[in-house]
């Protein structure tokens, strides 16, 4: 079992191949996209590409797969993407593939441990993410890892036949710190 990161209820652990499988099967699930930028269907070839490009992208790009300790499955991802060396930031993005798996504790535990890896690892300063208006699970998720709404992005997105607003919220290491 390969653990890069430890938790109470969730491993952080590299993306393999073998999880090709799981991972259309969530990129491709009503449910889950809903909530994400995502709205093409994607197959196979698809998500194998994606999981060869991380190993070519660690600079910009550092993505875990979030395993439960318990039933040792995978249940979603969460990443650092456009990582930006220079400012010492970089954008978040997680999704819980397995829905039986959202809305106990797993989400925000994996965030805390990203948010810990980003400014105790990777000596990133400033961490953001953007989330849909409508999505009030993920902003309750994110304000309780600290994270703070910096602006909305009107009417970004379209969705299920509606523009939709983006909300931008960031974490400076400078508060986490403090908490
Ligand atoms: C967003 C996501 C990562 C959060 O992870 P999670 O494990 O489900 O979240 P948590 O259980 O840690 O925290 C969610 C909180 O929102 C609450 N919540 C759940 N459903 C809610 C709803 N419909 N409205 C408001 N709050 C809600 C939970 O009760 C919990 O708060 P609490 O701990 O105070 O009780 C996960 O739900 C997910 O992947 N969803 C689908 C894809 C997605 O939205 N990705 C994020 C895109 S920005």
């Amino acid at each position: 079992m390969v653990i890069f990161r430890k938790g109470s209820k969730i491993n952080l652990r590299p993306i393999e191949k073998s999880d090709v499988p799981k991972l259309v099967e969530w990129v491709n699930d009503e449910e889950t996209t809903r909530y994400l930028s995502i709205y093409l269907p994607m197959n196979t070839f698809d998500e194998e590409n994606w999981v060869e490009s991380l190993s070519k992208n660690k600079s910009t790009d550092i993505v875990f797969g979030i395993e439960s300790l318990k039933e040792k499955e995978l249940i979603g991802n969460i990443g650092l993407h456009q990582i930006n060396s220079v400012a010492r930031k970089a954008n978040l993005g997680i999704f819980i593939g397995e829905e039986e798996y959202r809305g106990k504790g797993y989400g925000t535990e994996a965030i805390k441990k990203v948010i810990e890896y980003a400014f105790l690892s990777v000596n990133l300063r400033k961490i953001t993410l953007s989330v849909l208006s409508f999505n009030e699970r993920a902003k309750k998720c994110y304000k309780k890892c600290g994270f703070q709404v910096e602006g909305v992005f009107k009417e970004g997105f379209f969705k299920e036949g509606e523009y939709v607003d983006e909300i931008f919220m960031s974490i400076f290491r400078k508060d986490w710190q403090k908490q």
